[in-house]
């Protein structure tokens, strides 16, 4: 048994890529060739030969994103679909901008922990541990601050400011996904029954079906 857990220990010291995240590259790059037909995990390689400069460069963070909706934030990803370059590389990142009092409501990402900077202003930050604590850390930032949001939990941010806000993250995955929890369970196409939901949420159907509508 000693012996079993001995080769486990070790084999998990040698190889410590096996626990990370997305796969590590085998090549100094990748590009992702988003137009590729053939399925793999990830993106096939575009030819090196025809890799530019541009690949690696996204200049799509430099404008505030459009707050006007009804949370009042915006997210915007800098994925792999958005620069390609980060095919095989394990790491992305966000711009979030905030109204006054907007939201960056409660979300996930199933595969990345997230890295959370605040460049500007106040805001008060979250997660929700796994059953059954289900215990919530909070926290305030101030300009400045770094908060991590384990990977796969719940998590927030609101701007607790009268003035915008703006921050940025850093995600363990070239491809981290959002899951936004109202939107997958009040708004996923088809609807799932209200009465499942009013069920789980020992509600009735009518705030259900009203929740469907706003999703
Ligand atoms: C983005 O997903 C964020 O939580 O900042
Ligand atoms: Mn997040």
């Amino acid at each position: 048994m000693a012996r079993v857990f001995g080769s486990f220990l070790l084999l998990v010291l040698v190889f410590p890529a096996t626990m990370a995240t997305d796969p590590s590259p085998l090549q100094d790059f990748c590009v992702a060739d988003l137009n590729g037909q053939v399925l793999v995990n990830g993106f096939t390689c575009k030819n090196p030969n025809l890799v530019q400069a541009d690949d690696f460069y996204f200049g799509g963070l430099r404008m505030k994103g459009n707050t006007s909706n009804p949370v009042g934030s915006k997210v915007s990803t800098v994925f792999v679909e958005q620069l390609p370059g980060l095919n095989t590389l394990g790491i992305a990142m966000a711009r979030v901008d905030y109204e006054p009092w907007g939201l960056n409501p409660p979300h996930f990402h199933p595969r990345a922990t997230e890295l959370f900077t605040v460049l500007k202003g106040t805001l008060e930050v979250g997660f929700v541990t796994s059953n059954p604590e289900n215990r919530f850390i909070t926290k305030v930032l101030q300009e400045g601050d770094v908060f991590v949001f384990p990977m796969r939990l719940v998590h927030f941010q609101r701007n607790i400011g009268n003035t915008s806000a703006l921050a940025v993250s850093t995600l363990s995955s070239q491809n981290p996904g959002i899951v936004t929890i109202a939107n997958a369970v009040f708004g996923s196409k088809p609807d799932i029954s209200t009465d499942i939901l009013a069920k789980a949420f020992q509600s009735t159907n009518d705030i259900i079906e009203t929740l469907h509508l706003k999703f």
